[in-house]
């Protein structure tokens, strides 16, 4: 089982993105069972709010839907239930290892390390793009579901 929390500034954008659009991928691989999936914020900004309308309607596109999911805060207590912490931008990391306390376990990642570039992916809630937001995202989650299954484990 690979348990994976995709991490950002609000929760209400970029990581509910990478959270519905990866579930949807391992869904359609019949992988299901392998994996276990959430996202949540750095910040307590939007706590308990629903996913951003933008958000909602680029994964809606492809008939994915985010129903249910309202932001939550990271905490400490997430670096021992989860085996990927994945973020989306430099800040992020930084903001992921200031709760955690630090990483022992090598499990914080930025999500386009797994595609080989060390790029940051744009916050949607400032450029008001979500598709460019969304194509990232996608080739994250490409790269990162072909790694763990690279590691035979699934
Ligand atoms: P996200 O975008 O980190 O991709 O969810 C943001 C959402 C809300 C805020 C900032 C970024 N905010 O400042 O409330």
């Amino acid at each position: 089982m690979f348990k994976i929390l995709f991490i950002c500034l609000g929760n209400i954008c970029r990581s509910p993105m990478a959270e519905f659009l990866m579930k949807d991928m391992v869904k359609k691989r019949g992988l299901e069972s392998a994996f276990y999936i959430a996202s949540a914020a750095t910040s307590s900004y939007e706590i308990g709010n629903p996913v951003h309308p933008g958000t909602r309607k680029k994964l809606a596109q492809y008939g994915i839907s985010v129903s249910g999911k309202t932001a939550v805060q990271l905490t400490k207590a997430d670096y021992n239930k989860y085996d990927y912490l994945i973020g989306m931008e430099a800040s992020n990391i930084r903001n992921i290892l200031r709760i955690t306390g630090g990483d022992p376990e090598h499990k914080v990642y930025k999500l386009l390390d797994f595609t080989g570039s060390n790029r940051d992916i744009a916050d949607p809630w400032y450029t008001g793009n979500f598709d460019v937001t969304y194509d990232d995202i996608y080739e994250g989650c490409t790269a990162l579901l072909e790694f763990l299954q690279n590691k035979n484990q699934c």
